[in-house]
């Protein structure tokens, strides 16, 4: 069943009138989150899931559905963060986790899954000839700012303003939003200085940024589709001018895929036609379990030989841990080239129905799209909303869809908008 509070939105609706419609809702969630106050800083462990009142606490998930804990059905738009692109419970991953859960779940020796998904992910980006597997996306973001400082001898490292790549140092420094300069409570000032930001696809303006560091500058680490910071595609020419700067300036290119990925069976360099020397990889290759990966060019890659005496050293007592290679392996398996093009002709369904039957525009990118208010400033009243009306997404306006959507969702999605939009 869905649950659609009984008033309808209207422009003037207030946010606690919102809340209000969320609350009665969500009385079990408000207890759970009560109960974690005590043990968690504001109830929480992972900032980008909060968001005011409180979060719904899903207890369980099946295809593109989730259940929380009062029992509400709702639609999953987000499919956590994008990475459940087969929807949750798949029966051929739950099959293998569970094999494999049976036979291994982790040892300090490497398994044979490793192989198989290191073989699968290059067969799909040719700009991988070797790779390393980590347990999140941050982990591998930052194993490769410090590849290419190691391959390159230089530390400087530029990102785009609104890129998101995670949550360790260098990636924390840069804010989500706009432009503004690196930096944040607890990050060392050492490495905020070795930040340059940039205006993202923007070629003019990128220049200017980089220009005075171009000599010291190890790699440009870039979103090739602004994911978290609101699904924007960047220009192919765009990626193309930082494929040439970066060689002419002997640094390195990186793609963080870890989110665009999803966008096609060769992700987004595939589509764009640009080869990066390194990408990052995370989500939907763990098939819904904790996993990352930082892929590239053999002479880039050939630095975490372990054989070298100068090798960079990169533990991880979970990494290519045999559970996560198995899901991840069932996952990759079931994404055919004609499973991405069902996806992005459904999202092209939500698009346009959006724009038809709303008072807002949705942009789809692949299987992700987000949805454009014209006042940015009400998404997130826009999202408790939704919740209240059977959809779960972001508070950003970001989307995605799995694979066991059909017309179906989309028709309740743009139902559920249209009478939640402001
Ligand atoms: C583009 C991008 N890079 C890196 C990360 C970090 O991945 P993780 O959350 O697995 O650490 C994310 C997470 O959303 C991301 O969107």
């Amino acid at each position: 069943m869905f649950c659609r509070s009984s008033a309808r939105s209207s422009a003037s609706r207030s946010h606690d009138v919102l809340v209000r419609s969320y609350e009665p809702l969500t009385a079990a969630s408000r207890a759970l989150w009560e109960r974690a106050l005590g043990s968690l800083p504001g109830g929480n462990t992972r900032t980008t899931i909060f968001h005011d009142p409180y979060p719904v606490y899903v207890a369980r998930g099946a295809g593109c559905r989730v259940w929380d804990a009062d029992g509400v059905e709702r639609i999953d738009f987000i499919s956590n963060y994008t990475s459940l692109i087969l929807g949750h419970c798949h029966p051929r991953v739950v099959e293998a986790v569970q094999s494999q859960a049976a036979r291994l779940m982790s040892v300090a020796a490497p398994n044979e899954l490793e192989i198989g998904l290191a073989e699968r992910i290059r067969e799909r980006l040719p700009s991988v000839d070797l790779i390393r597997f980590t347990n999140s996306g941050t982990e591998a973001t930052m194993l490769s700012l410090r590849a290419a400082r190691a391959f390159t001898g230089r530390e400087k490292i530029a990102v785009f303003a609104g890129g998101y790549h995670g949550s360790h140092d260098y990636a924390a420094c840069i804010p989500g939003d706009t432009g503004v300069a690196p930096g944040g409570p607890g990050i060392p000032a050492a490495v905020a200085d070795s930040i340059v930001v940039a205006p993202f696809d923007d070629r003019e303006g990128t220049l200017a940024a980089l220009e005075p560091h171009l000599g010291e500058l190890a790699a440009v680490i870039v979103e090739p589709v602004l994911g978290a910071g609101g699904v924007v595609p960047a220009t192919a020419g765009f990626l193309a001018f930082l494929r040439e700067l970066t060689r002419d300036a002997g640094a390195l290119l990186v793609f963080d895929e870890v989110i665009s990925f999803r966008i096609g069976y060769h992700g987004a360099q595939g589509r764009l036609g640009v080869t990066p020397d390194l990408t990052t990889l995370g989500k939907i290759i763990g098939g819904g379990l904790p996993v990352g990966a930082l892929g590239g060019r053999a002479d880039v890659m050939e630095l975490f030989d372990p054989r070298r005496d100068d090798r960079i050293g990169h533990g991880g007592t979970f990494n290519a841990n045999p559970l996560t290679m198995a899901a991840g392996l069932a996952t990759l398996d079931e994404l055919t080239p004609e499973r991405y093009d069902r996806l992005e002709a459904l999202a092209q369904e939500l698009e346009a129905a959006v724009s038809e039957r709303t008072g807002v525009s949705a942009t789809a990118v692949g299987s992700l799209f987000r949805i454009d208010l014209p006042d940015p400033a009400r998404l997130p009243d826009l999202h408790v909303d939704l919740l209240a009306n059977g959809i779960l997404m972001t508070p950003r306006g970001m989307g995605c869809l799995s694979t066991p959507m059909t017309s179906v969702e989309v028709d309740a999605f743009v139902e559920a908008l249209a009478s939640a939009a402001p």
